[in-house]
């Protein structure tokens, strides 16, 4: 077996008496798409806050690359090129679409302060480059036109784009989207998926998902984990997941 990028060993996140995840287990192989699915309250953004270093696992471990990350914080976890979006969207609203990208951007600028107070040569062309390079991350996620307006002033859909262009511009090796198409209408989470693809073919990046939308999963996810009250239900390929029982029996006849 090939070494996993990711791997939680036996994580434990408990909110008082809540047992947000309880001895969660799970392998990630590098270059494939992961889903995260379950009901509300299922512990599935807690997940990525561990693995984030926003909260930190009571219990369990959790290995990056190999590496143990289980009590990272969250500027490493970024700097390792562990990036995500916000289930609660969060971009800088009164700043332009282009500025939220460059400032992502910003976190890999190859000057320093004294740089950018100088305004040395260094500084010039490097945010020529940042520039150019937050202008191909919104080309890719399709906001080139919206570029000057207002981060606020975007439609839902756009700003969860927006944010995946913020998450990319850093350059990630994992990325971790929450619920990407959360209030998307049916086209544009059909978007979405054709979106994600292209990203996952172009970039060598490995995708973990957090996904209400059964479809969205289903067409993406190369293998998924379906959690319930802090507890893995069923792991598998989506194919797999829908024909186990405990799955059937939790959703009784849901959207599975
Ligand atoms: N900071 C916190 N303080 C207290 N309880 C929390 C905190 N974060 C999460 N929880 C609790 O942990 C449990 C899991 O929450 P989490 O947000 O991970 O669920 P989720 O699967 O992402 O749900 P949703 O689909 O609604 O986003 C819930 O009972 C939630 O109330
Ligand atoms: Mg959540």
């Amino acid at each position: 077996m090939s070494e996993a990028i990711l791997e939680m060993i036996g994580v434990s996140k408990h909110f008082g008496g809540v047992k947000a995840i309880d001895q969660f287990s799970l392998r990630i192989e590098p270059g494939t798409i992961y889903g995260l699915i379950g009901p509300n309250g299922a512990g599935k953004t807690t997940i990525f806050n561990t693995i984030t270093g926003i909260y930190t696992a009571d219990a369990g471990e959790i290995r990056f690359n190999g590496k143990d990350i289980t009590k990272i914080r969250p500027h490493e976890a970024a700097a390792l090129g562990i990036a995500r979006t916000f289930q609660n969207i969060r971009l800088f609203g009164n700043l332009s679409v282009l500025m939220n990208v460059i400032i992502a951007c910003n976190m890999h600028a190859p000057y320093t302060l004294g740089d950018a107070l100088l305004r040395t040569g260094r500084f010039r062309r490097s945010s020529e480059e940042i520039r150019s390079t937050a202008e191909h991350f919104l080309e890719i996620v399709g906001l080139t036109d919206k570029a000057d307006d207002r981060a606020s002033s975007l439609p839902y859909g756009h700003q969860r784009k927006l944010e995946i262009a913020r998450a990319m511009a850093t350059q990630p090796k994992l990325l971790l989207l929450d619920e990407p198409a959360a209030g998307m209408n049916e086209d544009e989470s059909k978007e979405l998926v054709e979106f994600v693809r292209r990203l996952h073919r172009d970039y060598p990046i490995t995708i973990m998902m957090i996904e209400h939308h059964m479809d969205v999963v289903a067409m993406l996810c190369d293998e998924c984990t379906v959690l319930d009250f802090g507890k893995t239900l069923a792991q598998g390929t989506v194919e797999e997941v829908k024909k186990n029982d405990a799955v059937i029996a939790a959703y009784l006849g849901g959207e599975l």
